[in-house]
């Protein structure tokens, strides 16, 4: 982050983020999978965020963090079961300035005191070097069916605690 830029601060969703997390979710998927994923993909992809009360109810179930800048979402991540990240979106406007890297750690050090071992992710193709970076070691690949289309993503792990890679 560049010096002067303004700080990013992490707080649990509350009920009332849905829609803008829903639109953080949008936004990150087209305008950053581009590369990875062609537009029907990317079209049942955000689908899983078009039915606001699934989505809300979703995210509630969940250990849902939200990252703000100035007191504006600008990334949310959702721990499930303290042991699966299941959800991982940062705005375009944001990326590349930490914002994944606070809430990552932060559901790492959650599940950790909550006693997992370990966290997996299925990581799209788009995030997949940003989990590796963070230590995540990848265990299969899949080809999910989302709506009409199917998406392939990488089930990667990361041991917590002791700094030893999952194999
Ligand atoms: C992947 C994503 C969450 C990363 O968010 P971000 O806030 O930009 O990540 P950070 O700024 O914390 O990046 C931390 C480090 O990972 C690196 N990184 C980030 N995305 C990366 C990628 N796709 N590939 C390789 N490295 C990546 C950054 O360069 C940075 O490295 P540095 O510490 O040496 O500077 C974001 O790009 C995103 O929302 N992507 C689209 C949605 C998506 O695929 N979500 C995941 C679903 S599983």
């Amino acid at each position: 982050m560049s010096a002067g830029a303004p700080a990013i601060a992490l707080r649990p969703a509350l009920p009332g983020d849905t829609p803008v997390l829903a639109a953080i979710l949008r936004a990150a998927v087209f305008e950053l999978t581009s590369e990875d994923y062609d537009s029907d993909q990317q079209e049942a992809w955000v689908e899983v965020a078009e039915d606001e009360a699934d989505f809300g109810a979703r995210l509630a179930e969940r250990l849902t963090l939200v990252a703000t800048r100035e007191g504006e979402p600008v990334g949310f991540i959702a721990l499930k079961d303290n042991k699966a990240i299941d959800l991982l979106y940062v705005h375009p406007d944001a990326v590349g300035q930490g914002v994944a890297t606070l809430l990552c750690t932060a559901a790492e050090t959650l599940a950790k005191a909550r006693g997992s071992q370990s966290l997996s992710a299925d990581a799209s193709d788009t995030a997949l070097g940003f989990f590796q970076k963070r230590g995540y070691v990848p265990q299969r690949r899949n080809t999910v069916p989302l709506g009409a289309a199917w998406l392939g993503t990488t089930t990667v792990e990361k041991r917590l605690g002791d700094g030893s890679a999952v194999q």
